[in-house]
């Protein structure tokens, strides 16, 4: 099965923060998760480099367009090796493979019929000799020079967004699975009514985008130039539709209204799936540069680990409302849980491994650890199949967790260090065996603590469709280290 999985690409205005970590992070998860399963993932991700928000930051750093966002695109890039992020191709809107595939689409869409030519009301400052919209305007001046604007009318494209309404309500009721559930009332009570989208921006204000074909003295508006990001990178790879959105909910409406219009307009195949997640907030504020608020995913991952990080995000941020974060649940979820359970549970099974000296082998299987393990195998797998992004996102993960809690009790309550002989190797063994589920179960959750713990146990490249049945695996441990401390405490 092809799996097609997507980020928005961020703006390069500001570094990555905890927000645009946090899409990347699930959007990371369900390639290892899928990739686990066997399946064959395409994971994009990117940049979202034209329009007048950047064109401006860079003239006022001094700097041309096109190098602030090189430069920027280097801090990206690094950011998400740092975290861990495991995606096969990073899309930049100005590269040349990108402004072809749009200038292709925007001429389909002209020769379609679905653009024309119209008149944009707008307000100009001329100051900043540009148009604003009137809710761009602060009582009704210019927002940067707080003079008055002038209205006019410009000349601008326009596509006929208006003409898919129906088409759109019937794709949503024949499709039930492409809306995000937590947010499917707020989209279908507001597709009334809709007005076509101004598609274009004049050149004379915005030089930084893709010209039109058909018109060179107007750019393509950034959100139709960014939206097709998704159709250039997985046409040159071979990969459409997309299986899996993944946005904040912030930006809804583009994805799940006017990106399936225009779609509809090129006829190409719509997306199966959109999840938007809610937003994360600092200390219950909104998280801002003003309030100094602003939390950095880098600093975070540098004290903690990549893994320390991506577990908060995924385990104790709710993916359908919005959740707070704050530095004391981060140390805590960290010390007394990955830390505690986790990390502590592989090193348990090591040392007492390691020290009756065992040479790991097939077993015959405590039959209640078995079921466990392979329950939590299957529910993983159907997950999976279902492709209920929110059951995957908000549920799947946790299945590992309580394998080694599972384990863990196990252990406990069979006490096989009173033990000897035979019935000492068989707990032992099945421990093991349990260990090598959660392992590869939560391998897409915490990539890097998981991957150093089966190389440690000579395990290989252990995926979870390559797990064997319950008390098989265990013959594939080719050692046992003396001891394994994957997660370190951090004083927080
Ligand atoms: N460039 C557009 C997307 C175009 S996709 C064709 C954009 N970029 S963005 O950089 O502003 O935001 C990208 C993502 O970060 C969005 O999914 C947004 O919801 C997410 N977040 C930004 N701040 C956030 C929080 N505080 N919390 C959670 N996610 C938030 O929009």
């Amino acid at each position: 099965m092809k799996v097609f999985i997507t980020t928005p690409i961020y703006y390069p205005n500001a570094r990555p923060h905890i927000g645009s970590a946090y899409t990347t992070i699930l959007a990371d998860y369900l390639a290892r998760l899928y990739r686990s399963l066997g399946e064959d993932v395409f994971f994009l991700t990117g940049m979202d480099e034209h329009g007048e928000k950047i064109q401006r930051t860079a003239e006022n750093q001094g700097k041309s367009p096109k190098a602030f966002v090189d430069e920027m695109a280097s801090c990206f890039l690094e950011a998400w090796k740092t975290l861990g992020i495991s995606y096969d191709f990073f899309i930049r809107t100005s590269s040349e493979l990108h402004k072809n595939a749009v200038e292709q689409i925007l001429t389909r869409l002209w020769e379609g019929g679905w653009i024309y030519k119209g008149k944009y009301e707008g307000f100009y400052c001329v100051g900043c000799e540009r148009y604003y919209t009137a809710s761009e305007l602060e009582k009704g001046c210019c927002p940067y020079h707080n003079k008055p604007v002038e209205q006019k009318s410009i000349e601008a494209y326009f596509f006929k967004l208006s003409a898919f309404e129906n088409r759109l309500k019937e794709f949503y009721a024949e499709n039930p699975d492409f809306l995000p559930n937590p947010y499917k009332e707020e989209v279908l009570n507001r597709v009334k009514d809709l007005q076509d989208l101004c598609i274009s921006r004049p050149k004379s204000q915005v030089y930084w985008g893709i010209e039109l074909p058909f018109d060179r003295e107007h750019v393509a508006y950034v959100w139709v130039d960014a939206l097709f990001n998704y159709w250039t990178g997985g046409n040159a790879h071979g990969f459409w539709p997309p299986t899996f959105h993944l946005i904040g909910k912030d930006i809804l409406w583009f994805h799940t209204v006017i990106w399936p219009a225009l779609l509809m307009a090129c006829e190409l195949v719509l997306p199966e799936h959109v999840i938007a997640h809610g937003f994360i907030t600092v200390n219950k504020a909104k998280m801002s540069k003003s309030l100094g608020n602003v939390v950095d995913p880098l600093s975070l991952a540098k004290t903690f680990g990549s893994d320390a990080l991506r577990y908060y995000l995924i385990t104790k941020m709710s993916v359908s409302h919005d959740s707070d974060y704050s530095d004391e649940s981060f140390a805590h979820a960290y010390n007394n849980e990955l830390v505690a359970d986790i990390g502590n549970l592989i090193n348990r099974v090591v040392v007492l491994l390691s020290r009756s000296g065992l040479r790991p082998r097939a077993i015959s299987p405590d039959k209640t650890l078995m079921e466990k393990c392979e329950k939590a195998k299957n529910e993983v797998i159907n997950a999976a199949e279902s492709k209920d992004g929110y059951v995957l996102l908000e549920h799947v993960p946790k299945i590992p967790l309580s394998l080694f809690h599972t384990v863990n009790a196990y252990l406990s309550q069979k006490e096989p260090w009173k033990l000897e002989g035979e019935e000492k190797q068989l707990i032992l063994l099945n421990a093991l065996e349990g260990l090598i589920f959660a392992v590869v179960l939560a391998e897409p959750l915490l990539p890097e603590g998981m991957s150093k713990a089966k190389k440690a146990l000579g395990l290989g490249d252990l995926t979870i469709s390559g797990l064997r049945p319950f008390g098989e695996n265990s013959a594939l441990v080719q050692q046992v280290p003396k001891k394994l401390h994957l997660y370190p405490k951090v004083k927080a």
